[in-house]
């Protein structure tokens, strides 16, 4: 008799860029990066079963942009922990791609930091938080941050992560207007860098908190983004002329763009009138979220 496993559950939140500074370009070729990082409530969805082999299968709003590529972050986060600890386990995994791909709110990297926590539970592996962030430091610089999901100072070229104080959960929206923009053609196309030493955040407990201190601070990476892909100058504009919106702005390298609202009320109506408006957008009603369960 085969001993059957329960079926491992692990939710892959959207990572949201609040800001995004870009220093010097460094000898790796990667440019040095500062950003508050938060995670949202809204995200991909994970499940691991045990299996003889690794498997994947996709399903969901964006599967069809994954069916192109059987070796995508997930697979290859799984081999990857696999080799790491020695295990010749396999797993069943099932992901529900809920949120666009290559859009800036870091889907890719989330998943795979999901299938390195949900593998290790699935395995039964002894190893800590820090120990997965080494590995998945190995295939994406964002990945690392998405491993706690939580509250974060980023810096070095996205890798080096330090936790903050969880802020409080500010409704936000987000809106992808389903056009892609290669982070490297956006970097390519960098003019004006505000670079790097900008003061990190006082202890935030209010919208009107975290608002102030944005306001000190930009996205480097949304006026290249804007002159490859000038609908992120549409999708801004829709977003901060939506009554209640507090802030508007890029996410990562784009295209995806966040409005922070100043009651639930308000992000509900805003999303609603861009939904009406844009059916062609993605457009997510959710809020900041704290470390998830
Ligand atoms: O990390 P990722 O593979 O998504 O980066 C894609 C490209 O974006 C890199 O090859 C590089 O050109 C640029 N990049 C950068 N500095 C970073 C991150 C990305 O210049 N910190």
């Amino acid at each position: 008799m085969t001993t059957v496993l329960d079926a491992v559950r692990e939710f892959a939140p959207a990572k949201i860029n609040l800001f995004l500074h870009v220093g010097d370009k460094r000898a790796d070729g990667y440019h040095a990066l500062e950003s508050l990082v938060v995670f949202a409530a809204a995200g991909d969805v994970l499940t691991f079963a045990g299996a003889d082999e690794l498997s994947l299968s996709v399903d969901g709003p964006f599967s069809d942009a994954l069916s192109g590529d059987p070796d995508n972050l997930v697979t290859r986060a799984a081999r990857a922990l696999a080799a790491q600890t020695g295990t010749s386990k396999g797993a069943r995994i099932a992901l529900t791609k809920n949120l666009p791909v290559a859009s800036g709110i870091g889907g890719g990297s989330a998943d795979a930091a999901a299938a390195l926590r949900g593998l290790a539970r699935l395995w039964d592996l002894t190893v800590k938080s820090d120990d997965l962030r080494k590995i998945g430091e190995t295939l994406g610089s964002d990945i690392p941050v998405c491993i706690d999901c939580a509250t974060a100072w980023m810096e070095g070229r996205g890798e080096a992560v330090t936790p903050l104080s969880e802020m409080p959960p500010v409704p936000m929206v987000l809106v992808n207007p389903g056009v892609g923009v290669p982070t490297g053609k956006v970097f390519a196309a960098l003019k004006e860098r505000r670079g790097v030493g900008h003061s990190r955040p006082p202890l935030i407990t209010n919208a009107a908190g975290l608002v102030a201190y944005l306001n000190t601070a930009a996205n480097d990476l949304e006026a290249p983004a804007r002159t490859i892909a000038p609908v992120v100058g549409e999708v801004l504009d829709a977003l901060a002329n939506r009554p209640g919106a507090l802030l508007t702005r890029m996410s990562g390298s784009g295209a995806t763009c966040f409005s922070l609202f100043e009651s639930a009320d308000a992000a509900a109506g805003a999303a609603a009138i861009l939904r009406r408006n844009q059916p062609g957008w993605w457009v997510a009603d959710t809020t900041m979220a704290p470390r998830p369960v």
